[in-house]
This record gives structure tokens, sequence and C-alpha cells, in this order.
């Protein structure tokens, strides 16, 4: 199990090299209807998202991603997944109290990014988190309201090379890491 995990996240990484073939809506569904397990503060789940997954509204939602000419490689991707803050909060009652509904909003979309991202790769489909999100031509191009800053872009990767990951080691994780006898 624990083999599985390991070789799911060292395996996913940021593809910037999809192909053209496309991906069912219905496995962007089970995509998001995994993420929907990942942990939030109070379990207020601040997320809802906006799929898009056909040739048309894919360049839509790539205009919003492409500012400056920026993510170039996004031409490729065939799904895009769009994650909005703060959306259908579900608040543990009494927890206002000690934290605003909005403290832990970037950890809690934080974690469902993540999930969305293993959920995919699992699936064997590849994803690049985007935030070159322009979030205000998202919700003029779509006729939406609300505040997102990021997006999930996903496809069939080119070539399956899994690049050396660039981490820092352990011991610079740990702040109090202690070498073994
Ligand atoms: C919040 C966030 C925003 C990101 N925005 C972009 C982006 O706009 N364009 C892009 O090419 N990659 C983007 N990335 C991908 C990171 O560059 C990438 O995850 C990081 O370099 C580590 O590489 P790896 O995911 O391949 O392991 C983003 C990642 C995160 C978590």
């Amino acid at each position: 199990m624990a083999e599985l995990f390991e070789k799911l996240i060292k395996e996913r990484q940021a593809c910037r090299s999809f192909s053209v073939k496309p991906i069912e809506r219905e496995l962007i569904y089970e995509i998001v209807d995994a993420a929907r397990f990942a942990p939030s503060a109070c379990n207020s789940q601040p997320w809802r998202v906006y799929i898009t997954c056909t040739p048309t509204e894919n360049a839509k939602m790539r205009n919003c991603l492409q500012d400056d000419a920026k993510n170039a490689f996004l031409d490729d991707a065939q799904a895009f997944i769009a994650v909005y803050k703060g959306e259908n909060v579900t608040l543990n009652k009494g927890t206002e109290k000690r934290f605003p509904s909005s403290h832990f909003i970037e950890y809690d979309v934080g974690e469902f990014m993540a999930y969305v991202t293993l959920a995919a790769k699992d699936r064997g489909i590849d994803s690049c988190i985007i935030g070159w999100v322009n979030g205000d031509k998202l919700n003029e191009t779509f006729s939406l309201s609300g505040k997102c800053d990021i997006v999930v872009a996903l496809g069939y990767a080119k070539e399956d090379n899994i690049r050396t990951k660039n981490r820092k080691s352990l011991r610079d994780v740990i702040i109090n890491y202690e070498e073994k006898e």
C-alpha cells in the first residue's frame, strides 16, 4: 500500500506537454468525486468547481489562463477544473467564534487540489496546477461569480518520462532532524 502511494506521489508531476487525446466528462467527475474526500478545517469543504472538457469551452478557459502569453502549453490540455473557494461552506457550530470562516480556506483548497492531482494521476491522467488565473475574466466568460484563483489543467501526457524531483532534503525539512547513530 505504502509503495503504491509512494509511486503515485513520485510520478505525479506538473505536466507541460499534453497529448490531444480527449478526456471523458465522466472521468473528470470521478476525479472530483474522489477529491471531495479531502480534509478541511471544521469539515468546511469550502470549494466548488467549474469544469470544461470540450474544445470550445477549453479555448474560453485557456483565454483566462494565458495572459501575457504565459502557459502556452495549455493549448493541448483537454480539460480544466477551476476551483472556486469559499463556496458551499458548511462550518461546524461554534467554530466561527475562534476562527473566521475564511481563516483556513487556502489550506483547504490546497488539500482539495492535491487530491485532484493524485486522483487524476491514479487514473493515468496528468495535470498541471495553474496559479496564473485571471479570475475576473473567468467569471465574465462563464457568467460565474465568486473567487477563483486556481485551476487544474488535465490531459494525457505526451511522453511518459518522469522527471527527477528537485526537492529539499529531509534534513532541510525537519527542523529537529536527528542523524542516525
Ligand atoms: C499553487 C500552484 C500554482 C502553480 N501555477 C503554475 C502555473 O501557473 N504554471 C505552471 O506551469 N505551473 C504551475 N504550478 C506547478 C509548479 O510549478 C510545480 O508543481 C512545481 O514546480 C513542482 O514540480 P512538480 O509538480 O513537477 O513536482 C503551480 C503549482 C502550484 C502548487
